[in-house]
């Protein structure tokens, strides 16, 4: 295996910094085609070699929590656990849905690991059946009024989880973006090419002098030698 690291000394200050913030850090994970897409126009989303899932579930396993959004569960039905690295515990699953669309039996919903569900106040009413199913089977639904990540990211500071794996997709990464709730992002580069479908941050957009910079603080050329995983860090 191949690395770089750019700047191993800049980057470990960087990770040290969150213990100042008060939400928890918050990495992105994700593995991307060369053109940015996380899943093709029809959904389709296995880009991952075996190395890349073990890293996947490295980063799992030293995180308090696992976020997704609504649209992820749905399409993939993922179990958000940690199983190919040896680990004591498994983070916590958060899943952010303003609609509470979401089919009581995802595998997701089966309890333990702690599970909560971030939803507006509003859906909770209009679905207070799926709420109590939910709830029945284990899961903490939390009903915020206006739901917004940055009162996601506050009530998950407050329950102690310092720091968050976000998975994806899309559009919860982009919402993550506009934010500023970010501090890392984590990607798999995979040599294909969807030209549509889910790209990396799926919003918007910002004008183009707008957007955000992030700095390169390492790249590794994967096991695999098909894929390179780099770590980009927000700029302050
Ligand atoms: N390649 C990878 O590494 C990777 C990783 C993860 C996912 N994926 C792929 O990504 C695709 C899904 O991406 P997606 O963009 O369609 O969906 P998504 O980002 O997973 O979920 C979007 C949903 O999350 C909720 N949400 C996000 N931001 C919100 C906010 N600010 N306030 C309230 N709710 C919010 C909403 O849920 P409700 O709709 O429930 O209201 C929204 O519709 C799937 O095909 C999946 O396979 C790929």
């Amino acid at each position: 295996m191949w690395r770089s690291t750019l700047t191993s000394k800049a980057y470990r200050f960087a990770e040290s910094q969150w213990l100042g913030l008060s939400r928890p850090y918050v990495i992105v994970f994700s593995t991307v085609t060369l053109d940015g897409r996380l899943a093709s126009r029809e959904g389709y989303s296995r880009l991952s070699c075996e190395f890349d899932k073990v890293r996947q579930h490295r980063l799992r396993s030293e995180v308090d929590a696992v976020m997704v959004g609504g649209g992820t569960v749905r399409k993939d039905d993922p179990l958000l656990t940690v199983r190919l690295v040896k680990a004591n515990r498994n983070p916590t699953r958060v899943i952010v849905s303003g609609s509470l669309d979401l089919s009581p039996d995802l595998k997701v919903f089966v309890t333990p690991p702690p599970t909560i569900v971030y939803s507006d106040s509003g859906a909770c009413e209009a679905k207070r059946g799926l709420v109590e199913t939910l709830r029945a089977k284990g899961v903490e639904v939390v009903c915020l009024e206006g739901l917004t990540l940055t009162k996601v990211m506050e009530d998950l500071y407050s329950r102690g989880v310092r720091r968050v794996m976000v998975e994806g997709g899309g559009r919860l990464i982009w919402s993550l973006i506009k934010e500023g709730l970010y501090d890392e992002i984590r990607l798999t580069f995979s040599p294909s090419v969807f030209g549509s479908g889910v790209s990396l941050a799926e919003g918007e957009g910002f004008r183009g002098p707008e957007a955000p910079k992030l700095r390169l603080m390492e790249f590794t050329l994967c096991e695999c030698g098909r894929e390179i995983h780099a770590v980009y860090k927000r700029e302050c």
